[in-house]
């Protein structure tokens, strides 16, 4: 499947959880790319916009608690990316008829591999350093 994100090993921030995470994200956006490409129609695309939506925010609710557990440096200016990213997955759920699938496809797939490959490789060293506690 060209148009797939193929994980790739550079992908991995070391953390197995947030891995797995960002795993399920990917097959989410392949599956949605999969349904949509099949001109399958709304019906069974917005429920699987709505399962990426809550997936999504859990994700960014855990990111968010681990990096402030480690206190990385960039914990503001990470979690503003992520309330965009927030706000575009709420807007997609529900405007997802009025929009071009094409170009949300686009979007879901080129924020999601360079987000995980350039801003969460930023914080992979800092969850390295154990906890005191
Ligand atoms: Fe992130």
């Amino acid at each position: 499947m060209g148009n797939h994100i193929a994980w790739k090993d550079y992908y991995s921030v070391g953390d197995s959880t947030i891995d797995a995470q960002h795993r399920q994200i990917i097959a989410m956006i392949n599956e949605l790319y999969d349904a949509m490409s099949r001109n399958i129609d709304f019906t069974v695309v917005k429920p699987l916009l709505g399962r990426l939506r809550r997936y999504t925010m859990e994700h960014f609710d855990y990111e968010e608690t681990v990096r402030a557990a480690h206190s990385y440096p960039e914990l503001v200016q990470h979690k503003i990316l992520h309330d965009k990213m927030r706000q575009r997955t709420i807007d997609y759920y529900d405007n997802a008829n009025l929009l071009t699938g094409r170009d949300m496809l686009v979007f879901l797939k080129e924020w999601w591999s360079n987000h995980i490959q350039n801003q969460d490789q930023k914080y992979a060293p800092f969850l390295v350093t154990a906890v005191s506690c």
